[in-house]
């Protein structure tokens, strides 16, 4: 039996979640917040997949069943992953099984790439466990397919940077730029607790695009655009700047109906106790901002998030993607 531990890290859009997925560019970040799967091999045919945090345990038979033949287990929180070890598997053409246990300190279903940050670590994990030499590529490739059976459609954003770690642009057709930068880029979460869908997000926008065609268009071009401009804001280190477009980021994606009044507020209380700029982070309609934050402002902007009632975290870029740990 051999065994692999891998982690890969979460992640904040600081500008572009929505319009990525009609090929506009984003810019994104990794933080300093690890998904981590311990994977090992086992004997006779399935998968087992147990989340630490969840208290959650599942298995699976590794070869697929037929659609009529599923179980209660498979749709649980968890099959989403079962797709890795199956593909893994069969390009190892290996017909042992896997024991996979997730430890991750990113909330769940916030916007932070929390799912894409556990499948890209199980890849690596489980292609380890089977010697199996797996370029970064491949690895995002592979975590893609649970991405897929989360959200239905994914841009790949998600996968991509928990695999490489840093700060990226993204585009969804032409792949992406590690964005090199000595800018200090400080930042506060604030997690509403509220629970969302990134799949049901991306069709509430696509809804809108279906209704005002023409309006949609042009706001997700105008987010596209504010992407260019943070890029060259970061660049010439123009923190002011960077912060005003996210800010403006947030009243354009509001636009197309993702936000939440709590994410709006949290917007409002960041700003209002010294952030630079503060946006919804992700698919929105629940989930978490980001505020941009130095360090006069970082304490305050913290406490403005925790007395409207939710959790702040503070985070830094993180420009480790995905690793294994032994
Ligand atoms: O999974 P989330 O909440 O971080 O959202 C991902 C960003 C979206 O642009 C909303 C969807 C996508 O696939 O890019």
């Amino acid at each position: 039996m051999t065994s692999s531990t891998a982690s890969a890290p979460a992640k904040v859009i600081l500008t572009g979640e929505h319009a990525v997925v009609y090929n506009e560019p984003a810019l994104v970040m990794a933080i300093d917040k690890r998904a981590y799967v311990f994977a090992e091999t086992t004997r006779g045919g399935n998968v087992e997949l147990e989340s630490e945090g969840r208290n959650e345990v599942v298995r699976y038979p590794l070869e697929p069943t037929t659609p009529s033949s599923k179980t209660k287990q498979e749709t649980s929180n968890l099959s989403p992953y079962l797709p890795i070890a199956r593909q893994i598997a069969r390009s190892a053409e290996y017909s042992g099984g896997f024991k996979v246990r997730i430890r991750s300190a990113i909330p769940a279903a916030a916007g932070l790439g929390s799912s894409a940050a556990i499948a890209v670590a199980m890849t690596a994990a489980l292609a380890r466990c089977l010697d199996m030499k797996l370029k970064r590529e491949e690895v995002s490739k592979i975590a893609l397919e649970s991405e897929k059976v989360v959200h239905g459609q994914p841009s790949g954003i998600d996968n991509m940077i928990s695999t490489w770690g840093g700060l990226i642009v993204y585009r969804r057709n032409e792949g992406f730029l590690p964005l090199r930068t000595q800018a200090r880029l400080q930042i506060v979460v604030g997690l509403t607790g509220i629970e969302r869908s990134t799949g049901e997000q991306v069709a509430k926008v696509a809804e809108t695009v279906r209704h005002h065609g023409k309006v949609s268009q042009l706001l997700l071009h105008c987010i596209g655009h504010l992407t260019i401009e943070a890029v060259e804001a970061i660049r010439e280190r123009k923190m002011e700047t960077l912060g005003e477009l996210l800010s403006l980021n947030h009243w354009l994606v509001n636009a197309l109906g993702v936000s939440h009044p709590l994410l709006d507020r949290l917007v409002y209380a960041s700003i209002g106790s010294g952030a630079l700029g503060a946006k919804l982070t992700g698919a929105g309609g629940g989930g978490c901002i980001v505020a941009l934050v130095n360090d006069k402002s970082s304490q305050c902007v913290m406490k403005a998030i925790e007395s409207v009632g939710c959790t702040a975290l503070s985070a830094q870029l993180s420009r480790t993607g995905v690793r294994i740990e032994d």
